[in-house]
């Protein structure tokens, strides 16, 4: 590996491990980083053999997931006083080279680009949690700060009333069940279940699972089937979810990597706040309830569902290094 004076070891080690700390579909991590030897520049790279074919079969999430590795980096970025310099899908003849990430100039004390939350904190506390919710509302001034975040990523939220949040997530139980009568794309999500004891640096532990809803309004996606040694009891969800839609006006790849940065802006801001969240992806996953899920009236294309409020904690989850071998910064 070759450190510059602008990209040291200790630099670089943390902006990696702030880089795989972002969420990904499934625990999969389908990214892969590495250094430019002649450019000195951070590069991230779609890691292929970690993707999902049943689920997502074009890649959108494991663009959404790499977005959001993207915007760890820029986060550590500024946490090193460095202005992060980011260019998305920079070259059209490798299409597996997703981000090209240099650190610019210095940040003085007083630049605006200082965030005035601490989302660099935020990134190790953030977990998803499957766990059922207390039901008190999320307060309206942080419900739009999470807005504000997605906008300035050029992604948006849509906020919807109870009405709205019914109809999400009646989609998202009509996906769920389509997901459960299919054997292959069960098999695919069990593949990356991994049993207690696991030292798989992939996949979802099943500690990290959360209980079936009591009253069955909450469609969490069941990752585990019947299998009678990995059922948790069935616990009571919040009555009234709160939930946004993740959506951008165009469904192009640099829209996923974008709709990615603004899914881990508005997490990390949750979880600033002190709130929790969970994402359901299942009806984004057949083409028909996804569009299904768009404004009639005004067409978005819709990226993921956010369910946010107060609870426990999540359950941890592996992480591997993320780096090219070649690339592993060395011990010191
Ligand atoms: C694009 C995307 C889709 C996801 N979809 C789901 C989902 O449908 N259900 C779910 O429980 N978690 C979902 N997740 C959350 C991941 O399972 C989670 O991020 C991963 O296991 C790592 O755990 P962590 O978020 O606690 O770090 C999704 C994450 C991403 C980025």
């Amino acid at each position: 590996m070759v450190c510059t004076p602008s990209l040291d070891a200790t630099s670089l080690e943390t902006l990696l491990a702030a880089a795989v700390a972002a969420p990904s579909i499934h625990n999969t991590q389908p990214w892969r980083f590495r250094v430019n030897p002649d450019t000195h520049a951070l590069e991230v790279r779609a890691a292929r053999e970690r993707s999902l074919p049943m689920a997502d079969p074009d890649g959108r999430a494991q663009h959404l997931s790499m977005g959001a590795a993207v915007f760890n980096l820029r986060v550590a970025a500024v946490h090193l006083r460095r202005q992060p310099e980011v260019r998305l899908l920079p070259d059209p003849s490798e299409p597996d080279l997703i981000a090209v990430v240099r650190l610019g100039g210095a940040i003085g004390p007083h630049d605006r680009s200082r965030r005035r939350l601490d989302l660099y904190d935020a990134i190790a506390r953030r977990h998803t949690s499957r766990m059922p919710f207390t039901g008190r509302p999320v307060p309206g001034p942080v419900v739009m700060e999470m807005s504000e975040a997605a906008r300035a990523e050029g992604a948006r939220l849509r906020l919807p009333d109870i009405a709205g949040t019914r109809r999400l997530l009646h989609l998202t139980a009509v996906a769920e069940a389509r997901n459960h009568a299919s054997s292959s794309r069960t098999a695919e999500t069990r593949a990356w279940i991994t049993p207690p004891g696991s030292d798989r640096p992939y996949g979802i532990p099943v500690t990290a699972l959360g209980p079936p809803d009591a009253a069955r309004r909450m469609p969490a996606r069941d990752f585990t089937g019947p299998l009678p040694a990995l059922h948790l009891p069935a616990l009571r969800f919040e009555r009234h979810a709160q939930v946004a839609l993740l959506w951008t006006a165009h469904d192009r790849r640099k829209d996923w990597l974008q709709a990615g940065q603004a899914l881990q802006h508005v997490l990390l801001t949750a979880t600033a706040y002190g709130v929790r969240t969970s994402l359901l992806h299942q009806a984004m996953e057949w083409p028909d309830l996804r569009a299904a899920i768009g404004h009639p009236r005004r067409p978005c294309c819709p990226q993921l569902l956010i369910r946010f409020g107060y609870g426990p904690d999540g359950g941890r989850t592996p992480r591997a290094g993320g780096w090219e071998t070649a690339d592993r910064p060395a011990e010191r």
